[in-house]
């Protein structure tokens, strides 16, 4: 029989020992792994007692930040990168089809279904931009009956829900179905970048780390369709300060969209940009 007491040596044996016979063996490789990595971390740095407490303070605080309209363990992960490893890993697509990237925490489900081409931005606020494009399948044939769900932040840099009373609800946010020709088209306004919620936790150990807490200007999707994956992206705006520097690591190459002056119709911008869905 192995050593079950406690020392810093077989500090990881020990706990992981106490496995009971009857756990499923996915948690049993979780939990193994865990406590193999967090006991690994706390040797490798030499983890003192008041740093320990610390760290039981933040996490406490970060669960008290937590309540229906605010993730603050979400917004932990994303400023860690773990959010966008997580998506990287569950989401390994094809050549050639549109990559996704981080949802975050400003959707909000069963937006207005528009008309193709309306606007979405109902407080005037903002530089005018029609978005356009196609949705294919990775041999370019159009998608018909793709569901388009998109939503931005308002020219102050707030999404919607950041500001109830202060901003029209549903502001900067719509669903458009695509027709035969997986086309779709919609008017908002030129994405802004804006700083992630700083006012908790999170925001205040990302200023310990010397970091800023903004994203580049970006406008989010999420496009669906019988028979493809869900693609949750965004396109970003390719002259931002912030391209390099993303609070939550989102950006990718293939993202960064095209964004141009324009003088035809009502807007002053114009940004094409197809999206290529995977096979479910
Ligand atoms: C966003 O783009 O809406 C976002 C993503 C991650 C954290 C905070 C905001
Ligand atoms: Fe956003």
């Amino acid at each position: 029989m192995t050593q079950s007491y406690f020392s810093e040596e077989r500090s990881v044996e020990t706990v992981n020992d106490r496995m009971g016979a009857d756990v499923t063996p996915r948690m049993a490789e979780v939990m193994r792994c865990l406590v193999k990595h967090l006991h690994g971390f706390a040797k490798e740095i030499h983890l003192t007692q008041a740093e320990w407490e610390t760290g039981i303070a933040f996490l406490t605080r970060t669960g008290q930040m937590c309540d229906g309209n605010r993730q603050e363990f979400i917004l932990l992960s994303d400023v860690l990168g773990l959010s966008m490893l997580v998506d990287a890993i569950n989401n390994r697509r094809p050549e050639g089809a549109t990559e996704n990237t981080v949802f975050g925490p400003f959707h909000v489900e069963d937006a207005p279904i528009r008309a193709m081409g309306d606007t979405i931005s109902l407080d005037g606020k903002g530089e005018p931009c029609l978005f356009e494009g196609r949705v294919t399948d990775l041999d370019g044939n159009p998608v018909e009956g793709a569901c388009v769900d998109v939503w931005s932040d308002n020219a102050d840099g707030y999404y919607d829900v950041q500001q109830p009373g202060i901003q029209p609800r549903w502001n900067n946010r719509g669903r458009f179905f695509t027709g035969a020709d997986g086309a779709y088209a919609f008017r908002g306004i030129k994405p802004t970048s804006y700083p992630i919620p700083d006012d908790g936790p999170v925001g205040k150990m990302l200023a310990l780390m010397g970091r800023h807490p903004y994203r580049p200007a970006h406008m989010h999707f999420l496009v669906t369709a019988p028979g493809f994956q869900r693609l949750v992206t965004h396109t970003f705006v390719g002259d931002d300060r912030y391209l390099d520097s993303d609070a939550v690591f989102g950006v990718k190459q293939t993202l960064v969209a095209p964004f141009e002056r324009t003088t035809q119709g009502d807007v002053s911008w114009r940004s094409v940009f197809d999206f290529v869905l995977t096979p479910a």
